[in-house]
Parts: structure tokens; C-alpha cells; sequence
């Protein structure tokens, strides 16, 4: 069955046509990034502004691409949270207005469900359940994926999201917004040994996170050296960080798989595509013997074929919404 994806929540404009959760026949991203770039952050009234602006020509190209048309497709699939409001709105109406119109059935899909689905598309072999790490520009959690519609959050950061956190880093460095992928970069030149930053000792949940400690570290050192007159290695601070980083989320995550006995590990969001995350999680699932999941890097950000994928499991379950659909900002992958 094919199903016809759109994805609005933050600053991408998607839109996927995906077969039976695993094939994607198109997969057409409209980003604005260069526009929110100017004022170091994603803007919301701007993003909503570009989503109406170029929804309805990213639709009509992912229909044009994956060589459909509307009577080929048999459900819309819709990111309806979490997310932007303003942004969510666009999608979430645009998809009522085309089921509709059409008469095709109405699939609203979680935001972190959606990135999860993407290791679906990477591997077709991967059936819950398995643990996955999400970690993305606003989320950072550790869930069990008990099976394809159903998740339980067993850790979440405490402050700010781990894209979040290497996106303020960069910004300390220069870099402009967002910087996940110039302190990636830049890690590869410097020395992951130069610094150290503090590992978080966090009392309450063992498998949450928290990484505004070591942004805080990082920005103090740069400040300190700036004050002092004191050359500083941008390539040795951006490793450093990244180090520190990966090292946290590897030991969560391979805490969580021996308590809880999963072989079965996935990472899933925007910071998946982290080459020092990516490097790191390898090294630790194949000491243990686990199998380890990662989407493809196109896969990793933002995309809609992940809620094509999401979307034929939520509708192979019987999830159906109606014209009386909603964006929601803040909704728990548990809470679905
Ligand atoms: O999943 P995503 O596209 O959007 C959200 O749902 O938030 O994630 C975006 C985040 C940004 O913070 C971006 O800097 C980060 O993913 N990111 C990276 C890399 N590529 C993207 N962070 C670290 N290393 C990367 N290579
Ligand atoms: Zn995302």
C-alpha cells in the first residue's frame, strides 16, 4: 500500500510517497535553513509563513517523482506532534484538505515515532523489539520499542536536547546555526583528549540525560581564554565536546540494553548522523555482541518518508483521525 507523507513540524518543508513502510518511491525536502540561519535560530512565524508558501508545491513533487497520482495512493500520513504549532498546522491541515478531497483515509503520526520508523527504511530486516536512542534538535530519549505502534520512555534529558547542545557549542565557536554538523566536522581535526568536560551525576532516573553542565563548560572555557588573551584550538574544544557527548549517550545506552537484556539497538533523529556518535555506539554494540541499527545520513534530520514509514504501521494497526485533527506542541511517544 502506498502512502502519501507530509512533514512540517520544524523547519522543513517534506513530503514522501513510501510503500508498504519500507520502500520510498520519493522523498522531496524543502529546507529553510538559510533563512532562519540569519537570526542563529529557527524563527516560528517565518517557518510557518515558508510551509504555506511551499507545501503545496513539495506535495505535488513527491507525487510528480515517485511517478503517482492521487488515485494510486490510498492513506495520508501526518506529522501532528510534537513540534512548531504554527508549523504542525500547515501540514496537519493540508492533509485533512487532500484526504478529504480525495476520500482517502487520515494516519497522524508522532514526530519521534516517525524518526524511530526511520531505521524501517535503512533495514528491512528490523522488527521491535529493540532499544532505541532518539536524539534530535528538541528530544533526546531512550525508548522501548515494544512494537511498531507501541513505546515506553524509560530516559529523557532533564534541559536541553543533545542537538540543542551541540548547536549552542557551535555557536560558542562560531559556527553558524545549526552546528551539529560543523562541530562533527571539526571534531575530525582536533585532539577528543585536550579537555574535559564534566560527566553529569544525575540522582533519580538512571537512563536521563542532561547536557546543559557540559555546554556550560565549553562556553566558560571559551570565554576565559577570550578574556585572558589565551589562543584557544577550536578543533581540540569541538572534539573534546563531542567526545564527551558520545561517551554519555554510548554508556545510557548500553546500560539500559544490559538491564533491561536487548540485543537489538537503534539510534534514530538529526544527531544520529554524528559520525563520533555513530563511531562510538558501533565500537560499544559489537564488544557485546548486540546488532546495531542507524538510519542512512538521509534519513537521520528531518524527512517525511520517516512518517510514510511510521504512517503504514499506524495504519495497519487502525489508527484513523478524522477532519477534527490537531496540531499538538508537546505530546509524550508514550501519550499517542
Ligand atoms: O531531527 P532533526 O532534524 O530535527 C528535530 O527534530 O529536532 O535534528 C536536528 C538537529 C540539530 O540540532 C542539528 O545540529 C543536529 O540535529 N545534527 C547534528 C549533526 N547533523 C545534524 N548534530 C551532530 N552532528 C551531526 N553530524
Ligand atoms: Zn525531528
Amino acid at each position: 500500500m502506498k502512502i502519501l507523507a507530509i512533514e512540517s513540524s520544524c523547519d522543513e518543508t517534506a513530503a514522501a510517497v513510501v510503500e508498504d513502510g519500507r520502500t520510498v518511491l520519493s522523498n522531496i525536502v524543502a529546507s529553510q535553513i538559510d533563512e532562519h540561519k540569519l537570526y542563529g535560530g529557527v524563527v516560528p512565524e517565518i517557518a510557518s509563513r515558508r510551509h504555506a508558501e511551499n507545501i503545496s508545491g513539495v506535495v505535488e513533487e513527491a507525487l510528480s517523482a515517485s511517478g503517482c497520482t492521487m488515485d494510486d495512493i490510498d492513506a495520508v500520513a501526518v506529522t501532528y506532534a510534537p513540534g512548531l504549532i504554527g508549523a504542525l498546522l500547515v501540514g496537519v491541515s493540508f492533509a485533512k484538505g487532500l484526504a478529504f478531497a480525495y476520500n482517502k483515509p487520515l494516519v497522524a503520526v508522532h514526530h519521534i515515532a516517525g524518526h524511530i520508523a526511520a531505521n524501517y527504511i535503512s533495514h528491512p530486516e528490523l522488527e521491535p523489539p529493540y532499544l532505541c536512542l532518539v536524539v534530535s534538535g528538541g528530544h533526546s530519549h531512550l525508548v522501548e520499542v515494544k512494537t511498531h505502534t507501541e513505546f515506553r520512555v524509560i530516559g529523557r534529558t532533564r534541559d536541553d536536547a543533545a542537538g540543542e547542545c551541540f548547536d549552542k557549542v557551535a555557536r560558542t565557536l562560531g559556527y553558524p546555526y545549526p552546528g551539529g554538523k560543523h562541530i562533527d566536522e571539526e571534531s575530525t581535526k582536533g585532539d577528543k583528549n585536550a579537555y574535559k568536560f564534566p560527566h553529569p551525576k544525575l540522582s533519580g532516573c538512571e537512563y536521563d540525560f542532561s547536557f546543559s553542565g557540559i555546554k556550560t563548560a565549553v562556553i566558560n572555557l571559551m570565554h576565559n581564554s577570550e578574556q585572558r588573551g589565551e589562543p584557544i584550538n577550536k578543533s581540540d574544544v569541538a572534539a573534546s565536546f563531542q567526545k564527551t557527548v558520545c561517551d554519555i549517550l554510548a554508556q545510557k545506552l548500553m546500560l539500559a540494553a544490559e538491564n533491561l537484556g536487548y540485543t537489538d539497538i537503534a539510534v534514530a533523529g538529526g544527531v544520529s548522523a554524528n559520525t563520533g556518535i555513530r563511531d562510538k555506539i558501533s565500537r560499544e554494540c559489537k564488544k557485546r555482541g548486540y546488532k546495531l541499527y542507524m538510519p542512512q545520513f538521509k534519513y537521520c534530520g528531518d524527512n517525511a518518508a520517516m512518517i510514510g514509514a511510521q504512517g503504514y504501521y499506524d495504519f495497519v494497526s487502525g489508527k484513523r483521525a478524522d477532519e477534527s485533527l490537531n496540531a499538538v506542541a508537546t505530546l509524550s511517544l508514550e501519550d499517542i
